[in-house]
């Protein structure tokens, strides 16, 4: 069957990864989550004294930037994880102190230019959901279906926090609030590569939408997509 590419871009915690990946799943596609490979940048750096004081040491990280290999292999389940130069750091990129750091890190042009190339060799063969922030204006800008999802920072908050307390994390509603709206300043003022709905993306606003719902609307745009009908 005719294969596409499928971008999902949005605000951070709007279930991008959540939708692209049952997509992915039920097109048989490949599913990538590029904020996993800026977070596991983060990681790096962190994990080599390149972020005191929460600034980032750039020449460092860009000096750096040769000795990190990125990739996903799928465990046990058949769900893709990061691994960061050979460990698998799946978990350890979904700590709110990545969070803290990983927008400032995705500023980084030389940063963006590696995983950028890294994620278009991955889509090459089409028959790929990624998601991400420049998805649909970057990375593929010739996606034949884009998406762009938004909710109220709230929500967005609200689900976030719940996710870090189901996996034991001790963080307050604030905190996380704090974040999402730090992280939306950043992502969409920051001069390479801002996150901006694409002209020809489809914005899907979930903050009043069940996940069942959102899905089956994605997936009837695919499937329109894909049969050549729009
Ligand atoms: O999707 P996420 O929250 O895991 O992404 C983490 C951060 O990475 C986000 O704040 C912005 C950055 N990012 C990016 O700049 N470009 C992408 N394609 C994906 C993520």
């Amino acid at each position: 069957m005719h294969k596409i590419t499928i971008a999902v871009d949005g605000y951070s915690s709007t279930g991008k990864s959540t939708v692209a990946k049952q997509l992915a799943d039920w097109l048989e596609y490949v599913y990538v989550d590029t904020g996993a490979m800026y977070r596991a940048v983060t990681l790096f750096a962190m994990r080599n004294d390149m972020i005191a004081e929460a600034t980032v040491n750039t020449a460092k990280l860009i000096a750096a930037l040769p000795s990190i290999q990125l990739e996903f292999k799928k465990n046990g389940s058949g769900k893709a994880e990061i691994h960061l130069n050979g460990e698998n750091v799946e978990k350890d990129i979904r700590h709110l102190d990545v969070s803290e750091y990983v927008s400032p890190v995705a500023t980084i042009s030389e940063v963006r230019r590696k995983l950028v190339e890294q994620q278009q060799k991955m889509g090459e063969g089409k028959g790929v959901v990624m998601d991400g922030r420049d998805i649909g204006t970057v990375v593929f800008p010739n996606a034949e279906l884009k998406i762009f999802m938004t909710a109220s920072a709230q929500q967005r908050a609200q689900r976030r926090y719940k996710e870090l307390l189901e996996r034991g994390d001790t963080v307050s509603y604030q905190d996380v609030l704090d974040n999402v709206q730090e992280r939306d300043h950043i992502d969409t003022t920051r001069k390479d590569s801002p996150l901006r709905k694409a002209n020809d993306a489809i914005e899907i606003d979930n903050s009043e939408m069940n996940l069942e719902d959102q899905f089956h609307t994605i997936l009837q745009l695919a499937k329109d997509r894909i049969a050549g009908r729009v």
